[in-house]
């Protein structure tokens, strides 16, 4: 009699994001099973009004998830929220992530920082990798042997004069001074994480990374896209050393 194996469960990942919220189901290999579905981030982006996007992007997804992962853009620790300085921030504080997603889905879920979801979609899990999303904000995610290093938040960290690399390399100000500085911005910050991390490889993702010279990039630079990334929800179940956190 043929045995039948019994397959992980289909994930719903999602990842709200500084300027758009994005959602994709994938099935237990981390293959997507639907278009990845966006909406933009309301404004302000209290918990309330983040969650009720939420519900409507879940309404139109198609088929059935029977687990959650979501990436959010700030500190998350035991699925809950202490920093979202891209959002309505004071209102994220403490904020149960986690839980408020079981209680909207009915489904056990986990969240985690978003640059961290998604690194966790790239990674090769040898050595020392760095995962750097470059969108509203700027997004870090460090792992050795695939194991997560929790919340390390480059983004407020000085860079140059008298800068945050956030404040240096964020949407705004890629919109201010255009791509062309903003890109030699980016490749200066490059140098400098390499110096200080000398990561084996660094993985650029986000909705910016699109925006950069592939030809102008250093040979330990891997750019990603953004459905790659989401498949770091499926990993987020399989006990990643380093996401309890
Ligand atoms: C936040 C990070 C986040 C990044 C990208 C930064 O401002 O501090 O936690 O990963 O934006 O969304």
């Amino acid at each position: 009699m043929a045995t039948t194996r019994k397959q992980p469960p289909h994930t719903l990942v999602i990842d709200i994001g500084g300027t758009g919220i994005k959602m994709i189901t994938t099935d237990g290999e981390a293959r997507p099973l639907t278009e990845r579905a966006r909406m933009l981030t309301p404004q302000p982006a209290t918990p309330e009004a983040v969650l009720e996007v939420i519900r409507e992007l879940i309404a139109g997804q198609p088929g059935s998830h029977a687990r959650v992962s979501v990436g959010f853009p700030g500190v998350v620790r035991h699925g809950v929220v202490h920093t979202a300085p891209n959002l309505s921030t004071d209102d994220w504080r403490g904020f149960d992530l986690a839980t408020a997603l079981t209680d909207l889905t009915g489904h056990p879920t986990r969240a985690i920082n978003d640059a961290e979801l998604q690194g966790l979609g790239v990674i090769d899990g040898k050595g020392v990798e760095m995962v750097l999303t470059l969108g509203t904000g700027l997004g870090t995610g460090l792992y050795t042997d695939g194991v997560l290093v929790p919340n390390l938040e480059l983004a407020h960290h000085p860079f140059e004069k008298r800068q945050t690399y956030e404040e240096r390399v964020g949407n705004a100000e890629r919109e201010r001074v255009g791509n062309s500085k903003w890109r030699h911005r980016v490749l200066r910050a490059l140098v400098i994480i390499d110096h200080v991390f000398n990561p084996d490889l660094i993985h650029l993702g986000g909705g910016n990374a699109r925006k950069l010279d592939p030809e102008m990039l250093p040979a330990d630079v891997r750019l990603f896209d953004n459905v790659e990334g989401l498949s770091g929800g499926v990993r987020l179940w399989q006990g990643v050393a380093g996401t309890a956190s």
